[in-house]
């Protein structure tokens, strides 16, 4: 794998290659992280990494300071699966060398809920960071995670309305035995945290269950899963029932005729806020 921190040798390394599939992180690299990897070595050729912490997509009070870098680790695992063939490592002043005042602002119906609602520039950081690398890399197909679910629909969005020439491939989210989603920040848990996380995601399949069951109304599920957060120590900012296709609120026909639908959580225990979603 050869490693670059240069856009001018990102270029030198992928000159002519017209089939390029490009898996974007932040680092701190894990299981769910790997995988999008082979996702990528079986839909391109050569498949691109970059590993780069984006400080306009966190807010003034996130952890963007203490966000875990690890490259040397990073280097390490991707090393060992053979999956990647350049990854792309630039420092700030390679990526923003000058202020980033040209900027992507997803629309308010897509950009400004859920997620967009309780990280208000969020969105505008992730989209405008992927077009950068995305007109760094230049890929065919990129891939992204579920367990991001509306940061993916963002992402396909801009690529259709910018008409990108990028394919966007959506993987599963890689959870653990117990059913915690993988993710960087899971580092953060103290003991009992960690114990307590997996029960984010029984409470997705429990809203799933009695939505799709009719035994109550979207709404209903969603503040009797809130509540049932807040009593079990969780501070959360939102459980809510969605269309897949726009994650706008179902009508109550809607879910009757089968409208596909996700349901998607935000919440933190103790200082750790997760994320974690789930479709039926
Ligand atoms: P990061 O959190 O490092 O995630 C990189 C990619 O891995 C994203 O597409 C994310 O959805 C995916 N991913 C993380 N955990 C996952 C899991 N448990 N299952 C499946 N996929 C998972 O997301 C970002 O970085 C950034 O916002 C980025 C897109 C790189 C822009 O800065």
């Amino acid at each position: 794998m050869k490693v670059v921190h240069s856009i001018e040798a990102l270029r030198d390394q992928l000159r002519g290659q017209l089939r390029v599939a490009f898996v974007p992180t932040m680092g701190n690299l894990h299981a769910a992280h790997l995988s999008l990897m082979r996702l990528a070595r079986q839909h391109g050729d050569p498949v691109v990494a970059s590993i780069f912490v984006n400080r306009l997509q966190f807010g003034p009070n996130e952890d963007f300071d203490r966000y875990p870098r690890t490259l040397a680790e990073d280097i390490e695992k991707l090393e060992a699966e053979r999956d990647v063939y350049v990854l792309f490592a630039p420092d700030e002043r390679e990526l923003y060398p000058e202020p980033q005042n040209f900027r992507i602002q997803p629309g308010e119906s897509l950009g400004k809920i859920l997620e967009g609602e309780f990280r208000p520039d969020f969105f505008m950081g992730v989209s405008t960071v992927v077009l950068k690398l995305f007109s760094c890399v230049q890929p065919r197909v990129a891939v992204f995670g579920k367990k991001d679910y509306q940061q993916l629909m963002v992402v396909r969005a801009m690529c259709r309305q910018f008409q990108l020439p990028v394919e966007i491939l959506a993987h599963e989210t890689v959870r653990d035995a117990d059913g915690l989603a993988l993710s960087s920040r899971n580092r953060y848990l103290s003991a009992q945290e960690r114990a307590e996380a997996p029960n984010l995601y029984g409470l997705l399949q429990r809203v799933r269950d009695e939505v799709q069951g009719g035994r109550t109304d979207a709404a209903m599920a969603e503040g009797r899963a809130m509540q049932t957060l807040r009593d079990r120590g969780w501070d959360p900012d939102y459980v809510a029932v969605r269309r897949q296709r726009d994650l706008q609120p179902p009508t109550a026909q809607e879910i009757r005729d089968g409208e596909p639908l996700v349901v998607l959580t935000a919440a933190r225990l103790g200082a750790t806020r997760l994320i974690d979603n789930l479709e039926f």
